[in-house]
C-alpha cells in the first residue's frame, strides 16, 4: 500500500524519460524517484502493438511491485497503448501524450506539428487529442522520426553522434517547419527534448512543447489534491534501472544533469523471443 513517503515511479523504453525526471526533480525536489529504462528493448516505436504492450506490462509490474504512489508514463508511444497496460498498477497513471496534447491546445496556435515515433504517428493519437481539447480549429500536421529516439540515446556528449542527431532532425523537420511553417512543434517523443537545444539553433524561435513540464504540474497538483506530497524537508533520491548498460546510463543521467542519483541498477529484460 503506498503513502505519502512512497516513490514516485518513472518509465520509458530508454533514457527519454529522463527529460521528465528533470522537472520532476526541479518542481516536487523532497520526492524520491524510481526510473525504469527499457534499455534492452529501445526503441519501442519500432516494435509491433503486442509486443509495446507485453515490454510495457513488465515494466508496470515492476513498478506496482515497488509501491509507488504515481506512475507517470514518460513514454508516448507506452501512452498510445495505455489502455491495455493500466490495470497492472494500482496507482493513478499519467500519460505523456495526454500531457503534451494539452499544452498545445492551450497555445491555441491555428497549425501545431507533432514530432513523434513512427508508432505514435501512425496512432493518430496526437491530432485526435489536440483537435478535441482546442477551442478552435486547429491542423494538425504529424511526423513520424524512425531513427530519432535511437539516436539521441546514444549519441548525447558525443560531437559525431550529435551530428547525425542534427542531421537527421533537418531531414525530418525541415518540410514541416519551413514549408508548412507549423507555429509551434510538440515533442511528441520524450527523448526529443533532451535535444532541445539543437532543435532551437536549426529552428530560432519556433516554439517547442516539452509535455514533460505538463506532466511535472499534473503529478503536483495531483500529490497535493490527494495530501500525498512528501512531507519531509530534504531532497529525495533517484535510482535508476535499466534492462541495458549501467555504466551507459549513469553516464547519461550525468550529462542530462539530473540531481541526487543515488543508485543505477541492472534489472534483467522481458523475453521477447
Ligand atoms: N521515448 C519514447 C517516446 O516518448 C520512445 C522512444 C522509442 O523507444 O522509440 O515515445
Amino acid at each position: 500500500m503506498s503513502n505519502q513517503h512512497s516513490p514516485v515511479g518513472i518509465l520509458d523504453s530508454g533514457i527519454g524519460g529522463f527529460s521528465v525526471v528533470k522537472q520532476v526533480q526541479r518542481l516536487l525536489p523532497e520526492e524520491t524517484v524510481l526510473y525504469f529504462g527499457d534499455g534492452a528493448h529501445i526503441p519501442y516505436g519500432n516494435h509491433p502493438q503486442e509486443a509495446i504492450v507485453n515490454m510495457a506490462r513488465y515494466m508496470f509490474r515492476f513498478m506496482e511491485e515497488r509501491e509507488v504512489k504515481a506512475l507517470l508514463v514518460a513514454c508516448n508511444t507506452i501512452s498510445c497503448v495505455l489502455d491495455r497496460c493500466a490495470d497492472v498498477v494500482s496507482c493513478p497513471v499519467f500519460s505523456a501524450v495526454q500531457a503534451g496534447a494539452e499544452a498545445a491546445a492551450r497555445l491555441e496556435a491555428g497549425k501545431v506539428g507533432v514530432i513523434s515515433t513512427v508508432f505514435t504517428h501512425n496512432s493518430r493519437i496526437y491530432p485526435q487529442k489536440i483537435q478535441e481539447r482546442s477551442p478552435r480549429k486547429v491542423v494538425v500536421l504529424s511526423c513520424g522520426c524512425p531513427d530519432l529516439a535511437r539516436l539521441v540515446e546514444h549519441s548525447l556528449g558525443d560531437p559525431a553522434g550529435m551530428a547525425e542527431v542534427e542531421e537527421n532532425l533537418r531531414q525530418e523537420l525541415d518540410h514541416m517547419v519551413l514549408e508548412d511553417r507549423v507555429e509551434c512543434c510538440v515533442l511528441g517523443c520524450t527523448h526529443y527534448p533532451l535535444v532541445a537545444d539543437s532543435i532551437h539553433r536549426l529552428y530560432p524561435g519556433l516554439p517547442l512543447i516539452d509535455p514533460a513540464e505538463e506532466m511535472a504540474r499534473a503529478l503536483k497538483e495531483y500529490l497535493r489534491r490527494e495530501g500525498l506530497g512528501n512531507p519531509r524537508t530534504k531532497p529525495g533520491g533517484l535510482t535508476v534501472h535499466t534492462t541495458g548498460s549501467v555504466v551507459e546510463y549513469a553516464l547519461r543521467a550525468r550529462q542530462v544533469g539530473l540531481e541526487r542519483v543515488t543508485g543505477v541498477e541492472y534489472y534483467p529484460p522481458m523475453d521477447i523471443l
